[in-house]
Formats: C-alpha cells, structure tokens, sequence
C-alpha cells in the first residue's frame, strides 16, 4: 500500500514539476502569432515584423530571410544586432573612408537617418583617424548642430596606443537625442606627406567600449568595409505618461507594469513592477518572480511562501524575528526560552512520530 501511495505522490510531483518548469521556460516575448526572433535576434513586442506584430510603423523590423541567419533590419538598412525592452536597440553603422594613393582618391561618407529614435549620447563616441586628416559630423536634433575633430601626425612613430587626443586619433562626443548625422573628411595635403605609413582617414560613430585606438590600423585600407555598433535609445509615441493614461486603448504599459517618462516628457516606457519580470508591454508579460525559488530568501529554518510581487518568510511556531536571511532570521525570544524550547521538541518529535507511522 505504502508503496503505490509514494509511486503515486511522485508521478504528481513529477507532473507538477513538468508544469512549472514549462511555464517557466516560456515566457512571452513577442505578440501571439508573431515571430519573437530573426536569426540569432531576440525581437521583443513593442518590435515586430509586420502587420499587428510592431505597436506602431516606427517599430517594424524588416526580417530578411535571404541571409543564413536570417538578419533583421530596422528603418530602412540598419542592421539590427539587439533589442532590449528597457528601452535600448543596438544597431551596426558603417565606417566613413577617404584614402589615397599617388594616383587615386576613393571616398565614402556615411550618412545615418532616424524617425523617431535617437543616439544615446552617453554610449556612443565620434571617433576619427589618419595623420591628415579633418572629420566633420553633422545633422540634426530639432535643429542643427556640427562637430568634429582634427587628427595630424608628422610621423607615425609620434603615435601611441589606445590615445584619441589629436595624434594620429581623435574623439568627441555626440550631442543629445540625436537623429541623424553625415560625416565629412578632408585633408591638407591628400596625405601625401604621410601616404605609406597611413593612406587613408577613417570617421565612425561607435559605441565607446567597441573600439580602442591602434597605430596599426593608420597602416592599411581594411578600414574601409568595418562596422560598429551604436546604442540607440527608444520610447513610445510622443506623450507624457499622464497624457497616455487617459487613451486607454492605445496605453502600452500592461498588467502589473508601470509607465516612466522619457527624459524630455515625450514618449515613455513600461518597466514591471518590482517582483514581476518579462515584457511589460504584453497582456500577461509581467509575471510573477518566485523569490522562494529562484534566490531561496528566508533562513534555513523559517517557510517561504511565494506572494504576488513579494514572498513571506514565517518561522516556526515558537520563533521570532521576520524569517529573512536579510533581517533578523528567525530566533528563540530570550526571555521564556527554557519554557518554549521543550515544548517545540516535543511537538516536534510527535509529527515526525505522525509522518513516519503514515509512511
Ligand atoms: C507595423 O509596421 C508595418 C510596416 O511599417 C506597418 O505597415 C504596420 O501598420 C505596423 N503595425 C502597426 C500595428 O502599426
Ligand atoms: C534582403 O537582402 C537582400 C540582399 O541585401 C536584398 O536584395 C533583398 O531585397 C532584401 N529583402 C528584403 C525583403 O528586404
Ligand atoms: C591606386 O589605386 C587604384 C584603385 O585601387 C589602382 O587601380 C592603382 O593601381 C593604384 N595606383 C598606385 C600607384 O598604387
Ligand atoms: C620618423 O621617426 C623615426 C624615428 O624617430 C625616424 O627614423 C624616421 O626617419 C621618421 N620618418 C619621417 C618620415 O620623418
Ligand atoms: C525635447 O523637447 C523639445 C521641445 O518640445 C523638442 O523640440 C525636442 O525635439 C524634444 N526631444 C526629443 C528627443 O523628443
Ligand atoms: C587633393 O586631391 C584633389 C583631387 O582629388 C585635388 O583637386 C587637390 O588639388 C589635391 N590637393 C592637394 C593639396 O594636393
Ligand atoms: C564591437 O562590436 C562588434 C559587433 O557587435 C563585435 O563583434 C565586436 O566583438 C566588438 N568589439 C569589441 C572590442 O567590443
Ligand atoms: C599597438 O598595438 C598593436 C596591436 O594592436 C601592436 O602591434 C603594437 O606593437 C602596439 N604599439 C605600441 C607602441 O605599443
Ligand atoms: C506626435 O506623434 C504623432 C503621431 O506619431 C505625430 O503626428 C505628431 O506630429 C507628433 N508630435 C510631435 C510634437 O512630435
Ligand atoms: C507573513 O508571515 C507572517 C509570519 O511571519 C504572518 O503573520 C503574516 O500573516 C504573513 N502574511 C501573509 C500575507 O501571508
Ligand atoms: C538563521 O537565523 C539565525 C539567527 O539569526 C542565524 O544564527 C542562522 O545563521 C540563520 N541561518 C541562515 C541559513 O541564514
């Protein structure tokens, strides 16, 4: 009997088991019925590939399947490399070239065009290169701005490693919420006092941590077909949150989720509420965290249960204290421990008694 009993209470735990461990691994991504990657790119509602997949035109990315993998694109010809839904996209820029030989100049400025999105000025660096050279960047925020930098060197050997500071290298930042910008070189002599050694200026915006300067690369042309990538940040529509509240319909933050303005009060996001993760733009994507499960909070003695959005430690019958690992655990009152600490034992002792006998 006891057998078919215990065989029995395993195959539920088992089922139980199954269940969680399902629900766990598959939490929602994208829209139902809509694709939640393209190649080896996870895409997150509000994104998508069409139809009712995007929340709006301006977070379509085009997922095309002629690559092996398949490559996702967004507005227009920028390849997408990651999408977070905390409000970040991070696409791949190409580098703008100007190189010369004795007989010969081949050029290629760069130009970078967003809608609605802008350039996260605190990730993304100009960055510009050659011993004649003069890179200028230029576009608009609203209105107009222009930057840029100079970079000379009489001879390579004056160059050092990993420094931008007009040498061989040079560097500035990006205004804020920038929407698009077209890079420009010159030169004053068409490199030709400095043609061996370094041919060619380079001008690219990148993200600051992809690209560390290297003398090395004034020396050839393989600069001409390089990519890097740039931090883009992005947001929802163009009103504050309290505006958005009000059109229901249209609001995108969802159950147990909650709006945050962007920084110039047009356009928001969702982030979850503390105790939930997943996608707070999706109907169900903000789920409960199982803090009992996944960081086991509550003292070795005291019994975690799982609430919605927090969890509670109680400690055994006796006890004191909050039960949490973090706080004060669960321990004996001083006072009347010789009274209760028998009594525990004893109680104790007769369920394991129960337990055992029912087995
Ligand atoms: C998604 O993007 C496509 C392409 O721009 C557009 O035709 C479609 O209307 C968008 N979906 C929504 C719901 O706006
Ligand atoms: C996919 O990329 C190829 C090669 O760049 C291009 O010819 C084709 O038009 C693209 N397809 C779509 C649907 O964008
Ligand atoms: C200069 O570059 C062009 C194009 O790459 C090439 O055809 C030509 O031979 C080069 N001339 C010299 C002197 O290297
Ligand atoms: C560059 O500097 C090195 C060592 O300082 C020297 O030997 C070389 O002749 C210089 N080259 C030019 C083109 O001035
Ligand atoms: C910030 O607000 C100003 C004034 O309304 C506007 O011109 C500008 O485009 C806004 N910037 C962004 C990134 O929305
Ligand atoms: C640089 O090259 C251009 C042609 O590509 C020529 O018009 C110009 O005069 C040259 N400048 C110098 C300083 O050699
Ligand atoms: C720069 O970014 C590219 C594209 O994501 C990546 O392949 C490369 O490893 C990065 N380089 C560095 C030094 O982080
Ligand atoms: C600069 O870095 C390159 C490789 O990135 C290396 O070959 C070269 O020796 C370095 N030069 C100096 C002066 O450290
Ligand atoms: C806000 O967004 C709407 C719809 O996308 C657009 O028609 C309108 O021009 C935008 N307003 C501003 C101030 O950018
Ligand atoms: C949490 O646990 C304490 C005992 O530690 C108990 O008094 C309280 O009722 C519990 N709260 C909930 C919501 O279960
Ligand atoms: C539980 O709490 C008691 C009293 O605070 C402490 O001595 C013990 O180390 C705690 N155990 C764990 C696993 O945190």
């Amino acid at each position: 009997m006891g057998s078919i009993r215990s065989l029995v209470l395993m195959q539920l735990m088992i089922l139980l088991n199954v269940i969680l461990t399902v629900k766990a691994s598959t939490p929602a991504v994208a829209k139902p019925g809509c694709r939640s990657r393209c190649g080896d790119v996870i895409i997150p509602y509000p994104f998508g590939t069409g139809r009712d997949c995007n929340i709006t035109a301006g977070f379509f990315i085009n997922c095309n399947t002629s690559f092996i993998p398949h490559k996702p694109f967004f507005g227009g010809n920028l390849e997408v490399i990651d999408i977070s839904t905390d409000g970040q996209l991070r696409i791949l820029s190409h580098a703008s070239y100007d190189c010369f030989n004795t007989s010969y100049r081949n050029w290629l400025f760069y130009n970078f065009r967003l809608f609605e999105f802008s350039i996260n000025n605190n990730k993304n660096k100009f960055t510009a290169m050659g011993c004649d050279t003069y890179a200028v960047v230029q576009g608009s925020y609203g209105q107009r701005y222009t930057t840029g930098c100079l970079s000379l060197c009489n001879n390579i050997t004056d160059v050092s490693n990993g420094s931008c500071s007009g040498i061989g290298c040079c560097q500035t930042s990006i205004p804020k919420d920038v929407k698009s910008y077209d890079i420009s070189l010159s030169s004053y002599a068409n490199h030709t006092n400095v043609l061996l050694e370094n041919p060619c200026s380079y001008a690219f915006v990148a993200e600051i941590d992809n690209y560390t300067f290297s003398a090395s690369d004034l020396h050839g042309f393989e600069f001409q077909g390089k990519q890097f990538p740039i931090t883009l940040d992005w947001k929802i529509g163009n009103k504050s949150c309290n505006e958005a509240n009000m059109d229901v319909n249209n609001f995108a933050c969802k159950e147990y989720s909650k709006c945050v303005d962007s920084e110039n009060n047009s356009g928001y996001l969702c982030k979850c509420l503390e105790g939930y993760v997943g996608n707070p733009y999706l109907t169900n994507g903000c789920q409960d965290i199982n803090e009992c499960e996944s960081m086991s909070p509550c003292n070795g003695t005291a019994r975690c249960t799982n609430l919605p959005g927090t969890y509670n430690c109680s400690c055994p019958v006796g006890y004191e204290g909050d039960g949490k690992k973090s706080g004060t655990g669960c321990s004996l009152p001083n006072k009347d421990q010789s009274k209760t600490s028998p009594l525990i034992v004893a109680l104790g002792l007769a369920l394991g008694f129960l337990v055992f006998s029912w087995g």
